[in-house]
């Protein structure tokens, strides 16, 4: 795992969003992973700022999503604060000010009447476009990667999860609440990745802000592989870079051993 930390949540969002400018310049038609979440929304301004520099095209650009809440779909016709999907915050937060291609974009259609084959079918979507080059993750209060709650497999597919009342209680605050929808109204279910899917990625971003991660993020990155903190199985994958902000980090053990191992690599060019 290469360990990034950097002083505060700006600078945090601007190495990521640095990571995906390479790797998009790199290959033009790279395939992204994307999250939500209030942690990227730096990382999505960023680019969007390099877009509209002209120095960023996402026109060959093709771009999958975590995952979505069942039963809820984007409503272009509520305001923003009305419509919680997630396709609504891609919509809002990066796709409208970008020119990725309608047909290239996906998220998970929280409104399917067949979420198993939907899942299918997305696992296949993915595969056909030739897998995720980059994938984007923020990581969860109860350790999860895109929704994969405590427990799940490592080798899980695109499926249907019950969220935690952890996750339940972190999503109502920082982003239901402003909604006015009641907080036994918000949806209980959800379709995403996998932990083999993500796994599969040829890259992995993992992204975390704030000391109120700083302690699931040591066990996710020092701690033991567990199934009950889903983040830990990035330990299993090749490619993985962690950014950290300051506070995010404040709990790793090693911290001042991944400050010293990312001078080496500059000093060196490894
Ligand atoms: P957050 O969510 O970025 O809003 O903290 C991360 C997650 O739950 O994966």
């Amino acid at each position: 795992m290469e360990i990034l930390i950097r002083k505060n949540y700006d600078e945090m969002s601007k190495t990521a969003a640095n990571l995906i400018v390479d790797q998009i310049k790199r290959n033009p038609k790279s395939v992204l992973g994307l999250a939500t979440g209030s942690t990227p929304i730096g990382t999505y301004e960023e680019l969007i700022r390099l877009h509209k520099s002209g120095n960023l095209d996402f026109s060959q650009i093709k771009s999958f999503n975590l995952d979505e809440y069942l039963g809820i779909s984007i409503d272009l016709d509520k305001p923003y604060n009305e419509d919680q999907s997630y396709a609504r915050f891609m919509w809002e937060e990066l796709f409208k000010h970008i020119n990725i291609k309608e047909k290239n974009y996906h998220v998970p259609n929280g409104l399917t009447d067949n979420p198993h084959q939907f899942c299918r079918n997305y696992e296949k979507q993915i595969k056909d476009a030739g897998g995720i080059d980059l994938q984007v993750l923020g990581i969860g209060g109860d350790g999860h990667v895109a929704f994969n709650e405590p427990g799940t497999s490592f080798s899980s597919r695109t499926h249907i999860t019950a969220l935690t009342q952890q996750t339940l209680d972190d999503n109502y605050e920082l982003f239901y609440k402003k909604s006015g929808i009641p907080r036994d109204e918000m949806p209980h279910f959800a379709i995403t990745m996998g932990i083999g899917t993500i796994l599969d990625s040829r890259h992995t971003l993992l992204l975390a802000s704030g000391e109120r991660k700083a302690e699931v993020i040591a066990k996710a990155i020092e701690g033991p592989l567990t199934a009950q903190i889903t983040s830990s199985s990035l330990q299993l994958h090749p490619k993985v870079t962690v950014v950290l902000d300051e506070e995010a980090a404040s709990s790793l053990k090693r911290a001042d051993h991944y400050k010293h191992v990312e001078i080496m690599k500059k000093k060196f060019s490894l």
